[in-house]
């Protein structure tokens, strides 16, 4: 006769046997995986795509959802190819290089016009076509990661692994610019020669017209020799350098060029550590289309919330009759204030506030607008429209006839497009903008429209080609 044991903690895990399974696939997530259902359960799988059929390993059970690799593909989708990055299959810097470009796009539109229309019940009356430039070699900011082997003294310079939080050694990376190609060989070879470089926790790079930068952040002082052999290593890429401590940032010896890029034939200065958008082709493009958006004319005065070191502001100054900025980072306030300067822009003016929190009692607030432009943080703008815009019980604020909205993030847009439909919006044009080509990111651009009559919805059929 069998006696029950009395168990006491946790009890132990149980190992659960991973199965492989055949699937056929039906969607592409927001994070790029490919989504199936099995047994009434949704399973994402990694590097899949929609139309397949994939034999998979199960690798994560959750309670409603599970996760699962590929083990063979049977039948490929005419969009896959090979992806280009010799680092692809473990780096999880890119994550749809197996997706053609045009493809990656098509998915990023229809991803959020299906977030928009399900999440918001909006369907945007125009659908422009989607900005895109070059897929690769196009970023002109990344964060490099840097981890000096106790034991043995190899360096790692590189990006994080696919779900996971260790570094990967990197040697090339084909997002970046070309001229960088040899940059990592050549920064771990002078990280193991230098003295403390356990010191050094990461590498970040912004990159200018002219050049670019690399600044090293930095837990401990680094000694005059190990200086001495980063600038010479800097030399040969023509990069500034710069050593970010918790005391602020100390430039490196031998740096000569400021850093800036042009914009609607403005010159923009900035600093390491500032925020720069990612893709200047793309961002050119993205300046443009907000002004055209705009319709801006002499008499228009601008409120650009979250704006930075003036990337839309001062193009937008230009055409106005006033503007006004606003952005939570003192630095990026100067900046701003410096960019106009420099530039003879003498109708704008720079603002510090937090806009999370309440902005009823700032100067900037009092002024009357009639057109706004929204670039937030992933985290949206849900709380600052409540704040900003006049209705729904808030009997001060804003009424603007036009609202630009930026967004890095598909359901921070969905959830304010929403918000901004109940306070007599309607989302006139959509498009979505290819900022980050090869990766899951999705970026895109809304122009609101202040309506007096209840709008007619029409179903937006434009395609992307491919
Ligand atoms: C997506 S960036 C846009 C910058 C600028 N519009 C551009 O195109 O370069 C967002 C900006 O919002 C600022 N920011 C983030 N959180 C903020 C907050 N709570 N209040 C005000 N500004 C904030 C950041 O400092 C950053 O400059």
């Amino acid at each position: 006769m069998s006696r029950n044991k009395i168990q006491f903690g946790r009890p132990k895990s149980r190992k659960v046997k991973l199965s492989e399974l055949n699937l056929d696939i039906d969607n592409l997530s927001l994070e790029g995986r490919g989504v199936a259902k099995h047994a009434g359960k949704t399973i994402f799988v990694d590097g899949a795509l929609p139309g397949e059929n994939v034999r998979v390993k199960i690798t994560k059970q959750h309670k409603s959802y599970d996760e699962a690799s590929i083990v063979d593909i049977q039948s490929a989708s005419p969009a896959r190819i090979t992806p280009a990055c010799q680092h692809y299959n473990h780096c999880g810097g890119c994550q749809l290089q197996h997706l053609a470009p045009s493809a990656q796009l098509q998915h990023k539109q229809s991803a959020v016009l299906s977030l928009l229309q399900h999440m918001a019940k909006i369907i945007p009356v125009e659908i422009a076509d989607p900005l895109r430039a070059d897929a690769f070699n196009y970023r002109r900011s990344a964060r490099i990661g840097v981890n000096r082997l106790s034991q043995s003294g190899t360096v790692i310079v590189g990006f994080r692994r696919r779900h996971s939080s260790k570094l990967l050694q990197i040697s090339k990376c084909i997002v970046l610019p070309e001229y960088l190609s040899g940059l990592f060989d050549q920064l771990r070879s002078t990280l193991e020669q230098i003295e403390n470089a356990k010191a050094i926790t990461h590498i970040e790079y912004l990159q200018g017209d002219d050049c670019g930068a690399l600044t090293f952040r930095c837990k401990a002082t680094l000694s005059a020799k190990s200086q001495a052999l980063l600038s010479n290593m800097l030399k040969k890429f023509k990069l500034q350098g710069f050593l970010r401590y918790d005391r602020g940032i100390e430039p490196l010896a031998g740096n000569s060029a400021a850093l800036s890029y042009s914009i609607n034939e403005l010159q923009l200065n900035f600093e390491p550590g500032d925020f720069l958008q990612v893709n200047a082709a793309v961002n050119r493009q993205m300046v443009d289309r907000a002004m055209d958006w705009l319709v801006l004319n002499d008499t228009d005065h601008v409120l650009d919330l979250f704006s930075g070191l003036g990337n839309f502001s001062l193009p937008i100054a230009n055409k106005v009759a006033q503007l006004v900025g606003v952005e939570g980072s003192d630095t990026m306030v100067q900046r701003a204030t410096g960019n106009a300067t420099n530039n003879n822009i003498d109708n704008c003016r720079f603002y510090q506030s937090d806009l999370s929190v309440d902005i009823k009692n700032h100067p900037w607030f009092a002024q009357s607008y009639n057109k706004i432009i929204l670039d937030p943080p992933r985290s949206g703008a849900q709380q600052l429209i409540h704040n900003l815009i006049k209705g729904n019980g808030n009997s001060e604020g804003q009424s603007p006839s036009h609202i630009l909205y930026i967004a890095c993030d598909p359901s921070s847009l969905a959830r304010d497009g929403q918000l901004l439909t109940s306070l007599g919006y309607q989302m006139q044009k959509f498009c979505v903008m290819d900022m980050f080509p090869n990766t899951a990111h999705i970026e895109a651009m809304a122009l609101f429209c202040k309506i007096t009559e209840q709008p007619k919805a029409r179903r937006a059929s434009k395609l992307i080609p491919h």
